[in-house]
């Protein structure tokens, strides 16, 4: 899979420890691409990513707890620093951090729920904007299936936030199409990463996937793949404010 427009760009991918952004920081480089690799926790994970960038292309690794701006604003300069600008940013970093009911969800709970899956891509996506605009980049968000029809047992505070980063696509594709940037979500369904490995039993994942048209849950890869469609210019230049469901055929909509 060759983006010819990929080539050279300099690609922040946050969360790219593990799991989708992992998969879609090695897809990057193998275009040619420059990439942050961006960990909170898993050093080791960040290390091992930026590794196999190197095989193709170069990058960084870079550290930042996305739910606090000075650590975000840190990882902004520096990746610019390191890159010489930003073509692409990548917000992928979140997470489930625990099932959890509504009716017994303390309210800290519920914050951090937010904040780590929409305040990390609004913090992110302001800081870097004034790059994305000197490069007229684009901004792919990660939502979920789960922000769709509500999410499974104790995720629905996850789904919640899931649905908000979704419409918050639309009001950036909206807000920053002028200045050329195009925004979009990649909504995936159940990928097999550690995501599942915490969070659904193998009888619950082995459910799920009997219940998907195509007969399996997907892989990091194949998000990854749908994430590099939606960076390209050349394969979606006219695409904005939009998403793209990578489940399957688990949930369709018309
Ligand atoms: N797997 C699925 O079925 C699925 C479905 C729909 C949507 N998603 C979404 O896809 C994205 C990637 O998930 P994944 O499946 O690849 O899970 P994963 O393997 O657990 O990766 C999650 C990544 O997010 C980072 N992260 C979590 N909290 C963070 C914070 N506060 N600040 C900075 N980074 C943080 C983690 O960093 P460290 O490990 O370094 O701490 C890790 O790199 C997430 O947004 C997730 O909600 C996943």
């Amino acid at each position: 899979m060759i983006y010819e427009d990929l080539k050279d760009k300099r690609v922040l991918v946050t969360g790219s420890s593990s799991g989708i952004g992992a998969a879609a920081a090695v897809l990057f480089a193998g275009q040619g691409a420059f990439v942050g690799v961006h960990y909170f926790q898993t050093k080791d994970g960040g290390e091992k990513t930026l590794a196999e960038v190197k095989k193709y292309s170069d990058g960084c690794l870079l550290q930042a707890d996305m739910r606090d701006e000075g650590q975000v604003e840190r990882l902004i300069a520096d990746f610019v620093k390191a890159a010489g600008g930003l073509d692409i940013l990548i917000n992928n970093a979140g997470t489930l951090l625990g099932r959890v009911d509504i009716e017994a969800m303390p309210t800290e709970h519920f914050e951090d729920e937010f904040a780590t899956n929409v305040k990390s891509a609004f913090l992110a996506t302001r800081v870097a904007l004034p790059y994305l605009k000197q490069s007229k980049g684009c901004i792919v968000n990660v939502g979920s299936v789960a922000g769709h029809h509500g999410g499974g047992s104790g995720s629905g505070i996850y789904a919640s936030a899931k649905a908000a980063v979704h419409t918050m696509t639309i009001a950036m594709a909206k807000e920053f199409g002028p200045a050329g940037i195009r925004v979009n979500t990649m909504v995936p369904g159940l990928i097999e990463t550690r995501f599942h490995e915490k969070f659904s039993t193998p009888q619950r994942k082995a459910a799920v996937a009997k219940d998907t048209p195509l007969g399996r849950n997907g892989t990091a890869e194949d998000v990854a793949k749908g994430i590099l469609f939606l960076s390209s210019n050349d394969a979606a230049g006219f695409i904005t404010g939009e998403y793209l469901a990578v489940n399957g055929g688990l949930y369709m909509r018309a």
